[in-house]
């Protein structure tokens, strides 16, 4: 059998050898992590090892499309700055042959240790033919991993009314002397829950109860379980597949939210409030967070969705991660908004304030596909905010986001965003004295929108032209809007390859 090493050598070639075409793609992402080449999707063992920050990820080394699974690399010293490291662990055991699954990191005794799932097929049925187990592989320098020759770490889905095959993606952390982690898990029956375990050196795993179980609406297989306290409380993010559409909520594939509760830490049970989404975009899925040495608990998402078309695909590479954002827990509201590191990416500030806007108005120089934008309106006299992005000269090109005040709502239409997937997404907003804030990223492919501090985000890819790139605020019919402050950034690029 191929050793482990030598299938982590020949996928860090592959992606090396496609490196630079993928730069060249129209829609390279210039600031947010992307794959070096070939497929990405969740993020794993986000962490931060002797001084740097890890971010792993689902990674397919040889295709833009999903197969069986690697973990792809990447670190970086202040979450903006971020360097492509060789593939980390690779599918080479019996336990894992078929994919290394997602899983957490943890650092103990100096080491860094990654929880993954290994999983195999078993036959030709992908609902029901698998096996999935919990794994270990560990490193002393955080680039070169070794699988635990105790390997796999948890053998079985416990007893139960538990799905034994569907059993993936161990979110580990440390509380009071112990380790717990939580894993994505299905009833017998096809309801979402998670389960708790503990340990005392994260190699021996204990069941100790099913943590929380979905009601009604809430999915079939809850993936990427994470539980965290934040703010006195304690956060379970999970990412359900299968929830039906209810109205403007649930329109993507899978969905991805949160409860705020409290662990009991002795029974394993997480008391729990309703489930909210973290994003109201087209593409976010399957986040994770991490907490720094800081004490901020950060998280960061794919940015892309499940059974969504990629056009980056013809240039080999599909996906990519959102940027990393920082969270606050508000009246038992979950807030997003970027790390503030990331204004090191900031320059050529241009500032407008104070300016009335009827009809459509476009401004000198604000304009990009490479840029942040904060915008802070009034709409005393007016109900609808509009702003029209990566639009090209003809506006057969656009990306429209706009505000209905009368009906609460931030809306974002993609329809003619250029190549790719089109659609309308919808989230609640309500204003306070009638004003509006957004910060927006945007990268070539990308558009990432917080709302009043973070309240609401929403996440989309995008593929217009490159060349599309004005913008344009429009109001409603014989209204003012008091656009108050406007300042635009280009934003530099900060993705690079070390290997
Ligand atoms: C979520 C997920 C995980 C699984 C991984 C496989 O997107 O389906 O549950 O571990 O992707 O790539």
């Amino acid at each position: 059998m191929t050793t482990h090493n030598e299938l982590i050598r020949k996928a860090t070639a592959s992606i090396k050898q496609h490196y630079d075409r993928v730069q060249n793609s129209e829609w390279a992402l210039q600031y947010h992590v992307a794959p070096p080449a070939f497929w990405m999707n969740d993020p794993n063992g986000f962490s931060f090892y002797k001084g740097e920050f890890h971010l792993f990820y689902q990674h397919y080394p040889y295709a833009p499309k999903w197969g069986p699974m690697h973990w792809g690399h990447a670190k970086s010293k202040d979450l903006v700055h971020w360097a492509h490291l060789p593939v980390a662990i690779a599918p080479s055991e019996d336990y894992d042959k078929d994919g290394c699954f997602s899983g957490s990191a943890i650092e103990k005794d100096g080491k860094l240790y990654l929880h993954y799932t290994g999983h195999t097929w078993t036959g030709d049925n992908p609902d029901v033919d698998l096996k999935q187990v919990q794994c270990v592989a560990v490193s002393e320098d955080g680039i070169h991993f070794t699988k635990l020759a105790t390997n796999p770490v948890i053998e079985n889905a416990p007893e139960g009314n538990i799905h034994p095959n569907h059993f993936r993606d161990p979110k580990v952390w440390e509380n009071n002397g112990f380790y717990y982690s939580i894993i994505g898990s299905r009833t017998k029956d096809n309801v979402g829950q998670a389960l708790l375990y503990r340990s005392d050196d994260l190699l021996q795993w204990e069941f100790m109860n099913v943590a929380v179980k979905g009601e009604g609406n809430q999915g079939t297989m809850w993936e990427c379980p994470d539980l965290f306290p934040l703010n006195g409380k304690d956060i379970l993010v999970i990412s359900p597949q299968d929830v039906k559409q209810e109205g403007y909520l649930y329109q993507n594939h899978h969905q991805s939210g949160y409860m705020v509760g409290k662990l009991n830490y002795e029974t394993g049970i997480f008391q729990h409030s309703d489930f909210h989404l973290l994003d109201y975009g087209f593409d976010f899925y399957a986040p994770q967070t991490m907490i720094d040495d800081q004490g901020r608990r950060i998280l960061i998402a794919w940015m892309a969705m499940w059974e969504s078309e990629m056009p980056e695909q013809k240039d080999n590479w599909a996906g990519a991660m959102t940027i990393p954002r920082e969270l606050q827990l508000k009246d038992g509201k979950l807030f997003c908004t970027p790390v503030n590191e990331l204004k090191k990416l900031r320059e050529n500030e241009i500032h407008i304030h104070n300016v009335t806007i009827e009809g459509e108005t476009s401004f000198t120089d604000i304009s990009g596909n490479c840029c942040e934008l904060q915008i802070a309106v009034n709409l005393r006299d007016a109900n609808t905010f509009g702003l029209k992005l990566r639009v090209d000269e003809e506006e057969s090109e656009a990306t429209i986001l706009s505000y209905d005040k009368r009906e609460g709502f931030l809306t974002l239409d993609r329809n003619k965003s250029g190549k790719g997937p089109g659609g309308v997404r919808k989230a609640p907003l309500s204003l306070k004295n009638d004003e509006l804030s957004l910060q927006i990223l945007i990268d070539r492919s990308s558009v990432e929108i917080f709302a009043n501090g973070g309240e609401i985000v929403m996440t989309s890819r995008i593929y217009p032209k490159q060349s599309s790139n004005n913008i344009i605020f429009y109001t409603g019919e014989n209204e003012q809007m008091k656009l108050m402050e406007l300042r635009k950034w280009n934003l530099k690029k900060s993705i690079s390859i070390s290997f």
